[in-house]
């Protein structure tokens, strides 16, 4: 998979990349991250990516030429599955969203900034928007690395145990289940003693019985 993401701010999502599981996955060859500043794609001697809204009001607003010209250039090496723009008036991000978006092999992300890019660009070269939760960010970098990453471990191979993405909280619309290490007890507090019993058939079942509470608890809305 090729991840291109598209930003007036790419050192905010250098990091995210350069440790563990994601790192790995990129080195491993598995995906391919691109980071494209817009600014590289403005013209004039200010390299102005933003201006201010017509009809008035506060904040500046991403112009279409500087990301227009980037993603014709991008689409012409290569053909994309999604063009995303993170958005917090987007579609909210799911698990079964992230399965689907793993299936591709190009995505382009857009990161929206200050009031949010000029209403022509998502009417015309965005195919997907996404917001990652009802809360808004001070731009669309976080979210972009935060939908990358449950995309990205979902990917064959990104994982070890390859069954543990399977077994993930919402795989299944359910929570996962609590999990215990060692000791078995710690200060009077005594692991469930099902677990220590090494009979799988028993253990499977306490799970999915306690995937069950735990989603009625916290969230009902789901089942
Ligand atoms: N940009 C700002 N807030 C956001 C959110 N909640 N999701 C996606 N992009 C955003």
């Amino acid at each position: 998979m090729r991840i291109d993401i598209i930003t007036v701010l790419p050192e905010l999502l250098k990091s995210p990349f350069e440790a563990s599981i994601l790192k790995r996955a990129i080195d491993k060859g598995l995906v391919e991250i691109q980071l494209h500043n817009l600014r590289d794609y403005a013209t004039g001697n200010y390299k102005q990516v933003d201006d201010y809204q017509f009809g008035g009001g506060a904040g500046m607003v991403l112009m279409i030429a500087p990301i227009d010209k980037c993603i014709s250039q991008l689409k012409k090496e290569r053909a994309y599955d999604e063009i995303i723009y993170l958005t917090p008036d987007g579609e909210t991000l799911n698990q079964g969203m992230a399965n689907q978006l793993s299936l591709h092999q190009n995505l382009i992300l857009l990161c929206g900034h200050y009031k949010g890019v000029d209403q022509r660009v998502r009417d015309t070269i965005i195919t997907k928007e996404i917001s990652i939760g009802d809360y808004v960010l001070s731009g669309g970098e976080l979210a972009a690395a935060v939908l990358a990453d449950s995309v990205i471990r979902l990917l064959p191979g990104v994982l070890n145990d390859e069954t543990s993405a399977l077994t993930d909280t919402f795989q299944d619309n359910l929570l996962a289940p609590p999990v215990y290490t060692r000791p078995s007890e710690y200060m009077g507090m005594k692991v469930p003693e099902v677990l220590l019993t090494g009979n799988t058939k028993k253990i499977e079942e306490w799970r999915e019985n306690e995937a069950l509470v735990r989603t009625k608890k916290n969230r009902p809305d789901i089942l």
